[in-house]
């Protein structure tokens, strides 16, 4: 039965960089891979068309795919709605809780080719492959009681950063399980000198660790772990933390690589449906010039055949045929440097379609 794919291209830079990944995507269908395409409306497209970031037909649509494409959401014309509930970054965060896709990877990973495109010494980077494994569905982006009311005669604004034990033990089993089958390392990220929450999140990490003597558990405080990252990142192989932190972490290990324009995603849940997008935001400060990087909504695409449809195969040619464009030396404006060729995300995107032909 051919599997079901949603294409969500959201707002800003989402359109651009979402049509380069179908465009491989639908060379995959050319080349044997049983799947329909859908798309719909989502963040501050969805708003203006129905008034809702996530719209019902969005969210049935998206229960009912294998897997889920999504480009970026939001901008600044919907930054000033009053209405939190209607922002579109609450579409993102709406299919996230929704699909139950608490398992967030985000690999960061250095392509030699743009050693010199990274803004730490090419000797610091090269050879980095870090994965950040994001608890995606819960913590303090979730947490309740949450609010902006009055007290004593003025604002105040409150969130709750809240983990139960089965919500860390999930992602800590997806963590240790990828450190098996990486370099059989786990970085545990919190902040267990100040928030009894991951006091908590560390000794459930302990408690899972007998089960995989194959893995080395370690411990780092979040703000430490910042500064390892930019210090020596190669120390690390995979990273387990929480939502708040992994989404602030993910954005730093980014730009070892050169670019947050190369760095993708995967949100899985326990079925391994999927929702792929890459790391980065909507931008709408170049949307619609054609200065987007589509590598890592291409590179998702890539994840989302590996992880969602078993394809790796498929997949690894989509990585390989990324790297060939890199090695012709074309680049983004976003990774360009002297010696390079800078190229249009279309460009981008046609070169990596014809590289992945090739192969
Ligand atoms: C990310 C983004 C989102 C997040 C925003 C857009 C809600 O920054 O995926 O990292 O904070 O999770
Ligand atoms: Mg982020």
């Amino acid at each position: 039965m051919s599997k079901k794919i949603l294409v969500l291209p959201g707002d800003g830079i989402g359109p651009e960089i979402t049509t380069e990944a179908v465009k491989i995507l639908n060379a995959c269908r050319d080349a044997g891979l049983d799947v329909e395409l859908e798309q719909a409306l989502v963040g501050g497209a969805g708003y203006d068309a129905e008034g809702d970031p996530l719209p019902a037909a969005t969210l049935d649509k998206a229960r009912n795919a294998d897997a889920i494409l999504l480009g970026a959401v939001g901008g600044p014309q919907w930054d000033t709605l009053e209405d939190l509930s209607k922002r579109p970054e609450k579409g993102l965060l709406g299919l996230r809780k929704n699909l139950n896709l608490f398992a967030n990877l985000r690999p960061a990973l250095l392509y030699p080719q743009l050693a010199e495109a990274s803004t730490l010494k090419p000797e610091v980077v090269s050879g980095l492959d870090i994965m950040i494994v994001r608890e995606l569905t819960g913590g303090i982006y979730f947490g309740q009681p949450r609010g902006i009311e009055e007290r004593d005669g003025e604002r105040v604004g409150y969130n709750t950063y809240v983990y139960s034990e089965s919500e860390i033990e999930r992602i800590g089993r997806v963590a240790f399980e990828m450190a098996q089958k990486r370099g059989g390392k786990l970085c545990s990220v919190d902040k267990a000198n100040v928030l009894e929450v991951t006091i908590l999140w560390r000794e459930v990490m302990n408690r899972l660790a007998p089960e995989y003597p194959d893995v080395e558990l370690s411990h780092m405080y979040v703000d430490n772990a910042a500064m390892q990252l930019v210090r020596a990142p190669k120390q690390f192989d995979v990273v387990v933390t929480g939502n708040m932190f992994g989404d602030i972490l993910s954005d730093a290990a980014a730009m070892l690589t050169g670019s947050i324009g190369m760095l993708p995603s995967a949100s899985l849940n326990e079925h391994q449906q999927g929702m792929y997008e890459p790391c980065h935001g909507s931008a709408p400060d170049i949307a619609g010039q054609g200065l987007a990087n589509p590598l890592a909504t291409i590179l998702s695409v890539a994840m989302m055949l590996r992880y969602s449809l078993g394809q790796a195969e498929l997949a690894a040619r989509i990585e390989r045929a990324v790297g060939q464009v890199l090695d012709d030396g074309l680049r983004t404006a976003d990774i360009a440097y002297p010696g390079t060729r800078q190229v249009s995300t279309r460009e981008m995107g046609d070169a990596v379609l014809a590289a992945f032909l090739e192969a």
